[in-house]
């Protein structure tokens, strides 16, 4: 037990670390103005991922007196649209920071203290986990906002690696059943349970994602009737296509996934490549499926956690990698960058697996399933691998692309193919 609560003080520290930076990038101006409507103040991300530190580590878990009650409402995200956040009485910067630093000490004392078994929110730690899982979500939530923000860059990392083997066109992966889900990963969310077994019909996917050359080459030459429109934060020049990245422009890296598109715009490239885009079970398939041993794997690569040769993740990097960066990240099939670099829509709604129960509350998955929303997954540069799994599910509107969202494209096999 000590070796988990040490990994757990260790990913809530590496986490912590990591809203730092976001939040340390820029002046108070900025922290408490709104880039986006559709982003909250970083401020108000700040406060209310210590809010559900409290809520979660250290009044529930810990049954400690709250820190600050008279806050809850603020940073309740059903509460208030985060347009409307802005005109709340927020904590300031300084407030924020030591509010946030004050439920840190608690719940590090609730870690050496609490049974890490028994009650299911505590056994292996689960809510500390779910509590890592939702700051670094709310870490690329910043990021994005990062990426709305007008003004000179105050962010920096070192370029992805390069590409060093070819990968193109597409890779048939056989039909028949295969486990879908998980129901034994400690930090899996209620979404991502139970395991279950779905028949899937042979498919071809794209070794890869669509790269930004693919999609510009869908912009120039794709008839009126496709709308073909561009990513956020494009700009065409007499030279070609530009991007904006975290404040630099620069021309689009053609053999880079795109990113910043919309699920309508995904589904519109597809239609033109004559394609479609993959069903969230063909995706997981041609993520975890194993041929050799018809099991599903944690990762494309295997049951191995995400380390630097697998997978662009965690924000070492500020934008996507050129395809073939990451050979060794390949799924057994040859299904190449399917975790990191862009999230990846799939054609389907967000719904809850066959024997789903909400745990620890129906807000966290259970209210947002219907045909409203379609499913990302994989992840993105953005996402760190605390919160990315082979079995991990993100969701968002159809029209939303200020996420760093991609996509790749499927077909059905033809029984010629399969002889
Ligand atoms: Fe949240």
């Amino acid at each position: 037990m000590t070796d988990l609560r040490d990994r757990v003080a260790r990913e809530l520290e590496r986490t912590r670390l990591r809203s730092a930076t976001l939040t340390e990038a820029v002046d108070d101006g900025d922290l408490v103005r709104q880039h986006s409507p559709l982003m909250s103040p970083l401020v108000w991300d700040l406060a209310h991922i210590g809010n559900q530190e409290e809520l979660w580590l250290v009044r529930d878990v810990g049954g400690r007196d709250p820190v600050r009650a008279d806050i809850d409402h603020l940073y309740d995200a059903f509460k208030h649209a985060r347009k409307d956040r802005p005109a709340l009485p927020l904590l300031g910067p300084a407030e924020a920071r030591a509010y946030v630093a004050t439920v840190r000490d608690k719940a590090l004392d609730v870690l050496t203290r609490v049974r890490l078994e028994g009650r299911r929110l505590t056994a292996d730690a689960f809510a500390f986990g779910m509590i890592v899982q939702h700051e670094q979500q709310h870490d690329e939530t910043m990021l994005a906002t990062h990426q709305l923000r007008a003004g000179e860059p105050v962010l920096s990392a070192p370029p992805p690696p390069p590409s060093t083997v070819d990968v193109r066109g597409e890779v048939l992966v056989p039909g028949g059943p295969f486990t879908m889900g998980t129901s034994t990963e400690a930090w899996a969310l209620d979404n991502e349970r139970p395991a279950h077994t779905v028949d899937v019909p042979a498919f071809f996917i794209d070794a890869a994602p669509v790269t930004n050359a693919q999609y510009a080459a869908f912009l120039d030459h794709a008839g009126a009737e496709f709308q073909a429109t561009p990513p956020l934060h494009w700009s065409s020049d007499p030279g070609g296509w530009l991007a904006t990245e975290f404040g630099r422009t620069a021309p689009i890296v053609p053999d880079a996934p795109v990113v910043h598109v919309s699920f309508h715009q995904a589904r519109a490239y597809a239609a033109w490549a004559g394609r479609r885009l993959p069903t969230e079970a063909e995706w997981e398939k041609a993520a975890r499926w194993d041929p050799a041993t018809g099991r599903s794997r944690r990762y494309p690569w295997g049951d191995e956690d995400p380390g630097p040769q697998h997978a662009n993740l965690g924000q070492r990097h500020l934008a996507p990698a050129p395809v073939g960066a990451y050979p060794a990240g390949a799924s057994p099939l040859g299904v190449h960058q399917l975790i990191g670099d862009v999230w990846e829509w799939v054609d389907s709604d967000f719904t809850g697996y066959p024997g789903f129960t909400a745990f620890p509350y129906r807000e966290y998955s259970e209210v947002f399933f219907g045909p409203e929303y379609k499913v990302l997954r994989g992840g993105s540069f953005g996402t760190d691998a605390a919160a990315c799994r082979g079995t991990f599910r993100n969701w968002d509107y159809p029209i939303r692309r200020q996420i760093f969202s991609g996509f790749r494209t499927a077909r059905d096999a033809r029984p010629s193919e399969l002889a």
